[in-house]
């Protein structure tokens, strides 16, 4: 047995001065532009996840940064932040009873509903490299394997532009079959690999359609969702920007469509009133409440 030596990390933390200033600056910057939330006791997190990116960018300082993120051309830099500061990890088929519920309680509404001629919108919210959308569109497959002739589809967004990149391609590293359960690998797998990678059907693929989306800022869809999964990617936000993230959810779900969130996550503020739990971190919208009473002296005149 090899024993290894403990790594000496010690020149490693002090190697960049980090003032409270400094970790306030980056607080700022990850609140206002992604709504992350991180408190003081993050400190030293911030400063081991950052660090790499110093010596990246052979920056003297912190401060260096800090002043970096400030100038146009440190617009790139903000996206290695937001890397840094969160993780990308995902699996296909995480947290598989959404999968469960979706398959049982969900799609056959949804399929009923496209077979005759409605439009039927999935979004998975923070994809990451893709897996939960391919699992999303999987599903809706084996349900109904014309579904590609109806119009059936996947949006699936994630902030960080690598992560979108690796999803659209639909190639995943040969490891990632143990995730797979047996079912599900024929519906999710195309039948010839080429190389080692696992490849995404190309029947699932059609159904699938990518981009890059910051959560807390524009939306451009325009159509209403059926389905929105939004897991592990509201955790680093704070209360008052998840709390607005679910009103939002809210308001582009049609009436009885569907929340899912992560595992750690909950429904907070006002759309609280706007949803029923049905289950683990799973959520049916409520119909739209009725117009607001008219006020009495408007009815009276
Ligand atoms: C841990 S992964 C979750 C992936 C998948 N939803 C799951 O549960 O397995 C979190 C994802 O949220 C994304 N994310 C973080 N902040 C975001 C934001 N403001 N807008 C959109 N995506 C964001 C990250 O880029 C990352 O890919």
């Amino acid at each position: 047995m090899t024993v290894q030596s403990p790594v000496n990390t010690a020149n490693r933390t002090g190697e960049f001065s980090f003032s409270d200033k400094d970790f306030q600056r980056i607080a700022d910057i990850a609140n206002a532009r992604y709504g992350l939330f991180l408190q003081p006791s993050k400190k030293a997190l911030v400063y081991s996840r950052l660090a790499k990116r110093l010596r990246a960018l052979t920056l003297p300082s912190f401060e260096a940064y800090c002043a970096l993120l400030d100038r146009p051309e440190g617009e790139d830099e903000q996206s290695h932040l937001l890397s840094a500061l969160t993780t990308n990890v995902t699996h296909f088929f995480r947290e598989m009873h959404h999968f469960d519920y979706l398959k049982t309680k969900i799609a056959p509404d949804l399929i009923k509903r496209a077979k005759a001629g409605e439009e039927i919108r999935l979004w998975s919210s923070a994809c990451s490299a893709g897996q939960e959308a391919y699992c999303l569109a999987a599903v809706l497959l084996a349900a109904a394997p014309d579904a590609a002739r109806h119009n059936i589809k996947v949006l699936a967004t994630d902030i960080d532009g690598k992560v979108v990149a690796q999803a659209r391609a639909g190639r995943y590293p040969a490891d990632q079959l143990n995730a797979i359960p047996a079912d599900w690998r024929k519906v999710l797998l195309a039948p010839t690999r080429r190389g080692d990678d696992l490849e995404i059907s190309a029947e699932l693929r059609k159904l699938v359609t990518f981009g890059e989306l910051n959560l807390i800022g524009q939306w451009p869809m325009k159509r209403k969702f059926d389905v929105i999964f939004c897991r592990n990617a509201a955790i680093y936000f704070d209360k008052t920007t998840q709390a607005r993230l679910w009103k939002r959810f809210a308001e582009v779900l049609r009436p009885g469509g569907h929340l899912m969130i992560g595992h750690s996550e909950r429904l907070s503020g006002p759309a609280e009133a706007q949803f029923r739990s049905t289950g683990i971190t799973t959520y049916q919208k409520l119909a739209d409440g009725p117009d607001p009473a008219p006020n009495r002296e408007g009815s009276k005149a």
